[in-house]
């Protein structure tokens, strides 16, 4: 079904479940008009099929977002039916765990295609056309492991810092360039997703422990709903942070006193 003419209108990457499937739901109930992509195009289809049967406008364009060329592809294709882009939310994510000196560099790269390269690339497709179209807000999902950091994650942790920084420089980069547009970045703990379903069986054997701690916490996290509301709360809002667990501020917090006292970093399994 295609947008009517005043309708707002948000881009979701990752779309096909967890959180990028709630935020796409969320809005759709909100009357926007949706444009979804997502790698795996059968999920995404069904996702799409699930929305526009409850009467939601809603476009699916597969996607790999490690694609420069699929993402402007994305890009032309939600303005396109779209008319306009007001939310973008640079969702999809993978994860990785491994000793970050025997994870091979494949790893890393696909981590940081998926999880950070992706967003500078929309950022060079998007930010221009929402610009001229004098107003819009963008989301980029990074996580608690990019406001601290813990054992065993490199490549996420490495590639969710660096979005959070991306983040802090753009808003600041939009600001001096006078250009209308918000942004936020999300730092979410546990949220009861996927993601951790592709982990490693083998390996070293603090890396399968913590391999059951992520699935445990995951499977036992935040609802992808909880998430999503609390997402669009903190866009109404206009807030740059965007905290969903109570425990990331904690986290951030103690880094930073850790770094300020000079001490090392530390870890222990919870009991
Ligand atoms: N689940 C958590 O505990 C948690 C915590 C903090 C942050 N996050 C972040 O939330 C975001 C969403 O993750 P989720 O938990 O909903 O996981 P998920 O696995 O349910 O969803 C991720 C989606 O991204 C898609 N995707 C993966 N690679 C892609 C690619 N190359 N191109 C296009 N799409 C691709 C997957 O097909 C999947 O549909 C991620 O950025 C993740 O890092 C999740």
């Amino acid at each position: 079904m295609a947008a009517t003419p005043r309708q707002q209108a948000a881009v979701i990457t990752g779309a096909a479940s967890g959180i990028g499937r709630a935020l796409a739901q969320a809005l759709a109930a909100q009357g926007y008009a949706l444009a979804l992509a997502d790698i795996d195009a059968e999920a995404l289809e069904t996702a799409r099929a699930a929305l526009a049967h409850n009467g939601a406008s809603v476009v699916a364009v597969p996607t790999d977002i490690c694609d420069a060329r699929q993402i402007a592809h994305l890009c032309d294709e939600s303005f396109r039916q779209l008319g306009r882009v007001d939310l973008l939310f640079n969702n999809a994510g993978v994860l990785a765990t491994g000793r970050c000196w025997e994870l091979p560099p494949e790893v890393f790269d696909h981590v940081m295609r998926v999880n950070l390269w992706s967003v500078l690339h929309a950022l060079r497709c998007f930010v221009p056309r929402m610009a001229a179209q004098g107003s819009g807000h963008i989301v980029n999902v990074a996580s608690m492991a990019g406001l601290a950091v813990g054992p065993w994650l490199a490549p996420y942790t490495l590639s969710k810092q660096a979005v959070v920084a991306l983040s802090e420089g753009l808003a600041l980069e939009l600001q001096a360039a006078g250009l209308p547009l918000g942004v936020s970045v999300v730092c979410p703990g546990p949220v009861a997703t996927g993601i951790a379903a592709g982990l490693d069986q083998g390996g070293p054997q603090e890396v399968l422990q913590m391999n059951g701690a992520l699935r445990g916490g995951i499977a036992a996290g935040m609802t992808p709903d909880a998430v999503a509301r609390c997402i669009l709360d903190g866009v109404r809002a206009g807030r740059f942070w965007i905290l969903p667990h109570e425990q990331a501020a904690h986290a951030a917090l103690a880094r930073a006193q850790g770094i300020a006292a000079g001490s090392a970093p530390s870890f222990a399994f919870p009991d």
